[in-house]
């Protein structure tokens, strides 16, 4: 039984650390409300942008700015969206940032390779 509770707390454990080098892998920080990146312009968003519906319709999608722009200005026209005014270049920023264009699974091929026979 101790030897029982011993071996959790020990996995325990390693599964804390794991969990530190996720998150140091990933570089980013979430808010855990809303799901949304943490950034100098988080405050910004979560104010401007969760007032009329959830942050997930954000973070679950992704667009250029030019897309975001545009989605912006769907809002304002049929949604009731105020005008952002000087903050929504700080929002567009922050939405291409971190909710652009779906990164592709690889990375993109590199280009002007010197390739060079290996010696043996
Ligand atoms: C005045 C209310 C209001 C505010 C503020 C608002 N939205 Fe919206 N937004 C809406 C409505 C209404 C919809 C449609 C919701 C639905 O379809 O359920 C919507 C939908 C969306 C969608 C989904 C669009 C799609 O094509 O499916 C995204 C993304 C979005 N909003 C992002 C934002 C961002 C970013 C901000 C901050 C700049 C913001 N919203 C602020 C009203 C608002």
């Amino acid at each position: 039984m101790v030897f029982g509770v011993l071996i959790l707390a020990i996995s325990c454990q390693t599964r804390e650390q794991l969990n530190t080098s996720m998150v140091i892998e990933t570089k980013t920080a979430v808010d855990s409300v809303t799901g949304l990146v943490i950034d100098k312009n988080f405050e910004l968003i979560r104010g401007q942008c969760t007032a009329c519906h959830s942050a997930k319709l954000i973070t679950q999608n992704s667009a250029s700015r030019e897309g975001w722009e545009q989605m912006i200005r769907w809002m304002q026209r049929d949604q009731g969206l105020w005008d952002l005014g000087a903050n929504e270049a700080l929002i567009l920023d922050y939405l291409a940032l971190h909710y652009g264009p779906k990164k592709k699974g690889r990375r993109t091929p590199l280009t002007n390779i010197d390739w060079y026979y290996l010696q043996e």
